[in-house]
């Protein structure tokens, strides 16, 4: 029987890379997509090699019906918790809405996709559960707080599910890409826009320069991202290797920032955007 795995978020970017390499290795994959458009386009690319799930990670429900219909057909070899988004904006401006919406996905979905995921994946010898994390949960820096804040609990989640499920053989692994060019820029581009358009003249005042500063910076790492495939062939070693690491960076902007991340706080903190 091939080995079964499922990938979360997998209509574009790093999850559709993901069900590529997988696909490519043999193996079945349970796709999560969130519309009816990108269900029929997986299933015209990859036939019977994908089984598609429809899940939004803000809908409980959902998740456990997936959870559900795993199980029912067998072993889970990996789950890949993949399906993120980013909510840029000044911290003492951001909507609560969002930044409640940014760790409703990036956290709570997680966890519950893992624990809806867990009674297949314990019929599995040597289950994987791989997280997409981030440089951004090594370092935060300004105007992007709700997706940092939401990577930097990724670290503290998949850091205690590694220990509690190592009893039981299951590996859990946190792969943490520096940029990747995908939809997430401009999807992130647009939020920014709309969060800029509701400050005040005084808040304009205030952030302009650090919001100006931060797409600079979100522009540039778009342009000279790592194409998403690469950060699926570290998912897919994390997948299948004997001995996966806990950890795998993806790009030499990630090692470069986890060399920083590593400094005493003060020669840190001076050599990034957080000097004072
Ligand atoms: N790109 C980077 O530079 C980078 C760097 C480090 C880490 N990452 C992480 O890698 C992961 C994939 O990102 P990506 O760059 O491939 O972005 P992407 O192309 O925007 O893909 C994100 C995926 O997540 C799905 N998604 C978003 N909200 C969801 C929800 N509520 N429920 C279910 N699915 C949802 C999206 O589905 P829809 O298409 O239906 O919205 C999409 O399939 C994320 O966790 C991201 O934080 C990305």
């Amino acid at each position: 029987m091939k080995p079964s795995y499922v990938v979360t978020g997998a209509a574009g970017g790093i999850g559709r890379a993901c069900v590529a390499e997988l696909v490519r290795r043999g193996a079945h994959v349970w796709a999560s997509v969130r519309t009816d458009a990108d269900e029929a386009d997986l299933e015209r690319a990859y036939g019977e090699a994908v089984t598609v799930l429809r899940m939004d990670l803000r809908d409980a429900e959902s998740i456990e019906a997936c959870g559900e219909r795993v199980a029912a057909a067998g072993p889970l070899r990996g789950l890949v918790n993949n399906a993120g988004l980013a909510r840029p904006g000044p911290l003492e401006h951001v909507p609560l809405a969002a930044f409640r919406e940014q760790l409703e996905v990036n956290v709570t979905g997680q966890l519950a996709v893992t624990r809806a995921m867990l009674p297949a994946l314990r019929r599995a010898e040597s289950a994987r559960v791989v997280t997409l994390g981030s440089i951004g949960g090594r370092i935060a820096g300004p105007m992007v707080g709700p997706y940092h804040t939401a990577k930097f609990a990724l670290v503290g989640l998949t850091d205690s599910l590694r220990a509690e499920l190592a009893p039981e053989g299951i590996h859990v692994v946190l792969v943490e890409p520096g940029a990747v060019t995908t939809a997430i820029w401009p999807r992130a581009r647009a939020a920014a826009e709309e969060v800029r358009a509701a400050l005040s003249p005084a808040a304009l005042e205030r952030y302009g320069d650090q919001l100006a500063a931060a797409e600079r910076s979100a522009a540039r790492s778009e342009r000279t991202g790592v194409p998403p495939r690469r950060a699926a062939e570290a998912v897919v070693r994390a997948l299948v290797a004997r001995r996966p690491a806990p950890r795998y960076l993806v790009g030499t902007d990630a090692r470069v920032a986890a060399v920083l991340a590593s400094l005493p706080f003060r020669l840190r903190y001076r050599l990034t955007a957080a000097r004072r």
